[in-house]
């Protein structure tokens, strides 16, 4: 088998391990977030080199609100400064960013600056960057539950409309193919609300290391287990 062509489509991160990398080197957590946004800037770098269609990272859950008020701000400010420093260079490199979650509690300057990343590169048609902001699984299927009742009370739809792809116009990520693969770095063997009906099928990839020490070389590991995976989706192989 020529495992070559074997390539996901759509890969999706859970940016984890930010916190415990600065903590074992005694630095604030938010100089792990810093050195996050290093590794993320590596991993969208290497995902246009190779050509990945759409790359999903997950920057901020619907139940990091519980986190203390600064680390929030913290993490807000890191991400409104990525944005504005990287804009030109995701737009000169033909990258288009969408966002998935519910940014509407965001600050308004957040809210600014994520809608300006969006319109600025709405037209590229290169890697497709999503970005997971204020975002949950079981807050995103509530919401598209409440668009389709919306719908079928405003005549607009019919409870007979309502199958898979029909439900899934009504998600976040409405048009995006399924992750094909679930990177989580930080030795965490869960999903924490990621993805939750998108990754039914997905391939999941797990790796002990924090995610400011993730590498390309990682990423391309995690893709090189990815091409012997065998994916039945409950069926059984054509050898067998
Ligand atoms: C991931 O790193 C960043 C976000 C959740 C936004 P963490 O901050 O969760 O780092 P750990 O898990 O505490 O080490
Ligand atoms: C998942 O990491 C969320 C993000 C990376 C944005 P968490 O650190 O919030 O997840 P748990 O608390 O370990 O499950
Ligand atoms: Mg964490």
């Amino acid at each position: 088998m020529d495992s070559t062509i074997k390539n996901p489509r759509h890969v999706a991160v859970i940016m984890d391990g930010n916190g415990r990398w600065a903590t074992k080197r005694g630095l604030p957590r938010v100089q792990g977030h810093r050195a996050g946004v290093l590794a993320l800037r590596e991993i969208v770098k290497h995902s246009r080199k190779i050509g990945l269609e759409y790359l999903t990272l997950y920057a901020f859950s619907t139940e990091n609100w519980k986190r203390p008020p600064q680390e929030i701000k913290n993490l807000m400010n890191l991400l409104v400064e990525y944005l504005k420093s990287e804009i030109n260079d995701l737009k000169a490199n033909n990258v288009s960013i969408r966002i998935l979650g519910d940014i509407s509690p965001l600050h308004a300057a957040v809210i600014t600056q994520l809608n300006k990343a969006v319109e600025e590169t709405a037209a590229n048609n290169g890697l497709i960057l999503c970005v997971a902001i204020n975002y949950g699984g079981r807050d995103e299927i509530i919401r598209a539950v409440k668009g389709i009742v919306r719908d079928i009370n405003a005549g607009k739809a019919c409870i007979e409309d309502i199958d898979h792809s029909f439900f899934e116009g009504y998600l976040d990520t409405k048009g995006i193919p399924h992750p094909d693969l679930v990177i989580r770095p930080s030795g965490e063997f869960r999903i924490s609300n990621f993805l939750l009906w998108q990754i039914a099928y997905s391939e999941l990839w797990f790796s002990n290391c924090y995610w400011p020490d993730f590498t390309a070389r990682m990423f391309e590991k995690a893709l090189e287990d990815y091409a012997k995976r065998d994916r039945r989706y409950g069926g059984v192989n054509s050898v067998d």
